[in-house]
């Protein structure tokens, strides 16, 4: 059997290499003005004020908090499932997250315990898009932070694209993030971004990613401390070209998901908005027998993501139960979502799938 389906394959397009040929050169190779017309793109198409890029979104995440005043010590809530890099966006700027457990359907943070944990330590709210789920939640929680004066930042790294009622995702809060990375419907290799209504977390986060006074080779002078966390001309190129490709990215990618989800229904995960979740995720009971079963058939799948409490060093972060958090852990595959993955893939999945031995589940029955 030669059919290899591989997790995640970027789709490039040979016009993108012109553009960072030419970008290359043009001889702007640092932040420059292709960084600046990317941001301005990014801001124009999810209708925010300001935008920043940078190197990850991760760092997006990091400079957010710095940017809204959080120090060492501040407790943010958090979502308690997903990627690492959340969560470790924070700690690593010393903040103190505290875990919420997720909606099992959604896979994002629930209100309903989001009000449990809040606490008179809570100084921000981290909300992620799981896999670009904006939806109900998101609006909820977003008017909960504003009622009570709460910052709120919008994990969006996986959600650029997706649209909840008009808004874009990352405009929910107080500051949103991005993330170009190779799994991302636009990616740089890495690379990240920051948006914001608020000129004033704008210039925090613009004076901390550039050594704390992005004014100091005018002046001479540095009124803050920072860092260089500057994204640069050769990679804006590149993420120009595939925002202003977008709309094509995403229709390919949804082509892809109606078939999947056509044949898979509630089997597959959906996020609320028409756009295609980033992942494509079914639950089983057996998931380890599933990848197996997957793996024989040419395809690559993987467990991915835990309740955070689980890794070793946030065991500490275990001081209630997160039953929905822990049902995501024990039950779910990614299949392959790439945005290379053909409609022919996608017949070839569902077919492997339908004969499956291993029985999928349905996220609505736990
Ligand atoms: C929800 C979420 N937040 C943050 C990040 C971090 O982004 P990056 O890998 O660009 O640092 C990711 C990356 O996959 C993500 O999925």
């Amino acid at each position: 059997m030669n059919v290899h389906i591989s997790l995640c394959q970027p789709l490039i397009d040979p016009s993108y290499a012109d553009s960072v040929r030419q970008q290359i050169l043009s001889t702007y190779l640092g932040p420059g003005p292709t960084t600046q017309e990317f941001a301005s793109y990014l801001a124009s198409y999810t209708a925010s004020r300001y935008s920043l890029l940078t190197v990850s979104g991760t760092v997006a995440l990091s400079v957010a908090s710095y940017a809204l005043g959080l120090r060492p010590g501040d407790e943010i809530l958090i979502p308690a499932y997903g990627v690492i890099s959340t969560i470790n966006a924070f700690t690593s700027f010393g903040l103190k997250p505290k875990l919420v457990d997720i909606d099992l359907q959604t896979g994002c943070m629930s209100p309903t315990e989001l009000k449990k944990r809040i606490s008179s330590k809570t100084r921000a709210v981290c909300f992620v898009d799981f896999s670009g789920y904006t939806g109900s939640n998101l609006v909820e929680i977003s008017q909960f932070c504003q009622d009570n004066n709460l910052p709120l930042i919008e994990d969006a790294a996986c959600a650029l694209g997706h649209h909840f009622n008009g808004k874009s995702a990352g405009t929910f809060g107080t500051i949103g993030t991005f993330s170009f990375s190779v799994p991302k419907i636009v990616t740089t290799g890495q690379g990240g971004a920051l948006v914001t209504k608020s000129k004033k977390y704008f210039k925090n986060a613009q004076n901390f990613i550039d050594n704390g006074d992005s004014n100091w080779r005018k002046t001479n002078t540095v009124r803050g401390i920072g860092n260089n966390l500057r994204f640069n001309d050769i990679l804006a190129s590149f993420g120009l070209v595939q925002l202003k490709d977008i709309k094509q990215r995403i229709s390919l990618k949804s082509n892809v998901y109606k078939i999947l989800r056509r044949s898979l229904s509630s089997k597959i995960f959906k996020v609320a908005d028409n756009t295609p979740p980033l992942h494509n995720i079914v639950f089983t009971h057996k998931p380890n027998a599933l990848i197996e079963y997957l793996k024989k058939n040419g395809i690559e799948a993987i467990r991915q993501y835990r309740t955070l409490s689980q890794h070793p060093i946030y065991t500490h972060l275990a001081d209630t139960e997160f039953p929905n958090a822990d049902f995501w852990t024990k039950y779910t595959v990614y299949l392959p979502f790439g945005l290379s993955l053909t409609e022919n893939d996608a017949h070839y999945l569902v077919d492997v799938l339908t004969h499956s031995p291993i029985a999928l589940d349905s996220v609505f029955e736990p």
